[in-house]
């Protein structure tokens, strides 16, 4: 991996993660419900969501004392997000994150209600800002509520279930997984942009780059799904095939796939150079989205 991309990994990982469990540090939790949560959460995962955040706040040069809470919120909706996408009635997938899924190890009706629990956590964390003023706190819970719900990553998990056992033509595709996967990453680049104070010109282009990163990254985790291993992902290889689900794969072959991933990384890119971004962590991240191998 890039060695400043490394760092800047390393350099943030640990408190993304001291934030997520300050989080479920709450009182009058259930015992049950408590470690269910906390078994999703600190199971680790890239936390490629959070570090946009951060990244954002770094390439413009601004800091800003509730940029890991912003992050750590928008980690839990991905992962009560990963819980309900794994249930039987979803895709019906025992293994994540390298450990078997929250319903197998606390039952459907646990996995559930962590689920949900995790959800009003995120927004709670959103209440609990301290230098972010109250018009730009307000601006970030609309944007992670149209982001998460039923026009952003519900909306996609709607149109993706609706999708098994049929090949959708490639707009409705790329529907689904700008809805699915790339909301709630866009909303990392525009929360970002958001706490740093960014002007319109630089909202404008650092949306188009995250618009084109969003479904890159779900292009490679269809590829990834039928090129890499199950021990290699974490979570079960094959599963879009089982489930006979739309993918960029599926559609237009692996070698078709790898295009539309390599032009939406350009895309990304030209946006960047727009704003004088072209060196940055954000042009990192795009390479490792689509570079990964889990
Ligand atoms: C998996 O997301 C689900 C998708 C939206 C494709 P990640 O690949 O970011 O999963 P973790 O967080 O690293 O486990
Ligand atoms: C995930 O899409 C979208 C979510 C909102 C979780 P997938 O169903 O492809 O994600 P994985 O492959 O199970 O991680
Ligand atoms: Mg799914
Ligand atoms: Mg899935
Ligand atoms: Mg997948």
């Amino acid at each position: 991996m890039n060695e400043t991309l490394q760092a800047f990994m390393e350099g943030n990982i640990p408190e993304i993660e001291r934030e997520l469990t300050n989080q479920l540090a709450k009182s009058d939790i259930p015992a049950i419900l408590h470690e269910s949560l906390t078994y999703s959460v600190e199971a680790g995962g890239k936390r490629i969501r959070p570090l946009l955040v951060l990244a954002v706040l770094q390439d413009l040069q601004a800091d800003s004392a509730d940029a890991l809470r912003v992050a750590a919120s928008v980690e839990l909706i991905h992962t009560y997000s990963l819980i309900h996408d794994d249930l039987p009635c979803m895709d019906d997938d025992d293994f994540r994150r390298g450990k078997p899924t929250n319903h197998k190890k606390f039952g459907e009706d646990i996995a559930t209600l962590a689920g949900d629990a995790m959800q009003a956590l995120a927004f709670g964390a959103l209440s609990e800002l301290k230098e972010t003023s109250a018009e730009a706190a307000i601006e970030l819970v609309g944007l992670l509520a149209k982001a998460s719900g039923a026009q952003g990553m519900v909306k996609g998990q709607v149109l993706d279930m609706k999708g098994e056992q049929q090949l959708l033509p490639l707009k409705e595709l790329e529907e689904v997984h700008i809805h699915k996967t790339g909301a709630l990453l866009s909303f990392c680049v525009d929360a970002g942009a958001v706490l740093a104070q960014a002007t319109d010109e630089q909202r404008k282009y650092l949306s188009e780059y995250s618009r084109n990163i969003g479904l890159a990254f779900q292009i490679q985790d269809d590829i990834l799904d039928v090129t890499a291993t199950t021990e290699e992902l974490g979570k079960p290889a094959n599963s879009d095939t089982s489930s006979e689900k739309s993918t960029y794969p599926s559609l237009l072959g692996l070698d078709g796939a790898r295009k539309q991933l390599k032009d939406r990384h350009e895309q990304a890119i030209d946006a960047l150079r727009k704003i004088n971004l072209e060196q940055s962590i954000l042009h990192l991240l795009a390479d490792f989205i689509i570079e990964r191998k889990k």
